[in-house]
C-alpha cells in the first residue's frame, strides 16, 4: 500500500536534523510533502525548516513516540542510530527506509566489510581487533602499514588511525578506544584515486549516479569531480561493484559507496553509507534529479528521476569552518560574484574550524577552469 496520502500532505520523518536532512527536506517540500525532524537540539539545519520539529533523541520515549506518530514513513540522515531502535519503530508498524536490517549490516564497519566480502564484493583485507591482538599479529596478516578503525560512529576520519609501528599501534588503541571500544584493522591501500557512487533503489528500480572522484583533505571530503576522469571500463566496473554492495545489504533507499582505485586498476569498497552522501552534493545542480530528490522519491516508493548529468562536468567543494565563531557567511558579495556559482550554506548556528558549513557547486564544459574557480572561491570564504 502506498504511503502517499490523498487527503493531506504526506509527512516524511527524518532521524537527524543536519545538512543532509536539510537538503532532503528542501526537495520534499518542493514536491508537496512535509517533513518531521528529530534532532537533539532546537533550530538544527533541518529542524528550523518545519513546524514538525521534535527536540530530543531515541532514549526520550515521549518525544520519540510523538515523532513516530507524526511521520507517515521514516528515513534517516546518518547510520549512527542503533538498529535495535529502528527495529522497535518497525515493530510499532511504521516503515523505516533503509530498513533496520540493512542498517544493522552497515553501521558496524566490521560487519559491513564481512557482509560485503561474503557477497563477493572486493574489499581491502581486514581483521577484527580483540583485547589480546598484538601489533605483530596484525602486521603479519595485513603488512607493515595498516589502519585501525572504530567499528562504529566513525565519520570525517574521526575513528581512524594510520599505523606504521608498535608505538602508533599502542597510541591509536588508547585514543580510538576512548571514542568507541570496538576496533578492527584494515590493510593500507595505496590508492591512485578515491571514487564514489550514489545508488538509489526501490522495489521496482535501481539507478546509479555517475562515478565521481573524491579528494579528501585530512580524511574529510574536500573536492568532488563528476564524472571521475577514468576509463569507461573502470566506471562500468565501479558501477557494478556499487550495485552489488547495495544488494549485499538488502538495501532500499539511497546509498553512497566509497571506493579505492589502486595502481593496478583494482577497485575495492572502502565503505558504504545508507543515506545521501557528501560525494553526491554535486547532483543538486549537476544532475537532472538530485540525490536528495531521489532520496525522497525512494523513501516514498515513487518513480525515480533521471540520474544523468545536465552538463559535461560538475565540481563541488566543501566549505569547512575557518574560525570558531557564528555560522554566518561574512562575504556573500565576493563569493557570489561569478555567474556560475551555486552556494549552499547549511544554517549551522556556530562555525568551528574544520566543520562542514556549506558547499559550492559549479557545472560546465571545461573541467580545469571549474576546479580553478571552485578552489579560488573556497579560499576566499569567510565562515
Ligand atoms: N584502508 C585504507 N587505506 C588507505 N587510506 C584509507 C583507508 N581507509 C580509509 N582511508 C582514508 O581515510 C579516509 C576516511 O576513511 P573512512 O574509512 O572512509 O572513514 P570515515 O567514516 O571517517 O569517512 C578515506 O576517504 C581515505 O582517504
Ligand atoms: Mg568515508
Amino acid at each position: 500500500m502506498s504511503v502517499i496520502k490523498k487527503d493531506r500532505k504526506t509527512i516524511i520523518g527524518i532521524l537527524g536534523g543536519g545538512q543532509l536532512a536539510r537538503m532532503s527536506a528542501f526537495q520534499a517540500i518542493r514536491m508537496g510533502f512535509e517533513v518531521a525532524i528529530l534532532e537533539k537540539e532546537k533550530d538544527s539545519p533541518a529542524g528550523s525548516l518545519t513546524k514538525n520539529e521534535f527536540v530530543g533523541w531515541l532514549n526520550d520515549e515521549e518525544v520519540l513516540n510523538r515523532f513516530i506518530e507524526a511521520s507517515d514513513i521514516i528515513t534517516l540522515e546518518n547510520e549512527f542510530i542503533d538498529s535495535s531502535f529502528l527495529k522497535k519503530i518497525e515493530e510499532q508498524g511504521k516503515k523505516v527506509i533503509p530498513s533496520s536490517k540493512t542498517i544493522s549490516l552497515i553501521q558496524d564497519k566490521l560487519i559491513q566489510k564481512t557482509t560485503l566480502k561474503k557477497a563477493g564484493v572486493p574489499v581491502p583485507n581486514f581483521l577484527q581487533i580483540n583485547s589480546d591482538t598484538s601489533f605483530e599479529n596484525v602486521k603479519n596478516i595485513l603488512g607493515k602499514k595498516f589502519l585501525l578503525k572504530s567499528r562504529k560512529m566513525g565519520y570525517d576520519g574521526y575513528g581512524n588511525a594510520t599505523i606504521k609501528n608498535k608505538n602508533d599501534y599502542q597510541n591509536a588503541l588508547e585514543k580510538l578506544s576512548s571514542r568507541h571500544a570496538e576496533l578492527y584493522a584494515e590493510e593500507f591501500v595505496n590508492f591512485r584515486k578515491e571514487l564514489a557512487i550514489m545508488v538509489v533503489r526501490t522495489k521496482k528500480e535501481i539507478k546509479c549516479y555517475p562515478v565521481v572522484e573524491t579528494i579528501q583533505k585530512n580524511h574529510i571530503c574536500h573536492l568532488v569531480i563528476a564524472p571521475a576522469q577514468i576509463e569507461k571500463r573502470l566506471s562500468k566496473l565501479a558501477e557494478e561493484i556499487a550495485i552489488h554492495s547495495v544488494e549485499a545489504v538488502k538495501g532500499f533507499g539511497i546509498f553512497g559507496i566509497e571506493m579505492f582505485l589502486d595502481e593496478q586498476d583494482k577497485i575495492s569498497v572502502n565503505e558504504m553509507a545508507p543515506r545521501p552522501h557528501n560525494s553526491g552534493h554535486y547532483s543538486i545542480e549537476g544532475c537532472i534529479t538530485s540525490q536528495f530528490e531521489n532520496h525522497i522519491r525512494a523513501t516514498l516508493g515513487l518513480p525515480l528521476g533521471s540520474t544523468k548529468m545536465v552538463k559535461p562536468y560538475a565540481v563541488m567543494i566543501n566549505l569547512l569552518g575557518k574560525r570558531n565563531d557564528i555560522g554566518i557567511l561574512q562575504n556573500y558579495d565576493e563569493i557570489l560574484s561569478d555567474d556560475n556559482i551555486n552556494l549552499h550554506i547549511y544554517g549551522k548556528k556556530n562555525s568551528r574550524i574544520g566543520r562542514k558549513m556549506g558547499h559550492i557547486t559549479i557545472i560546465g564544459e571545461n573541467l580545469k577552469s571549474l576546479i580553478k574557480i571552485a578552489r579560488s572561491k573556497e579560499k576566499k570564504i569567510i565562515l
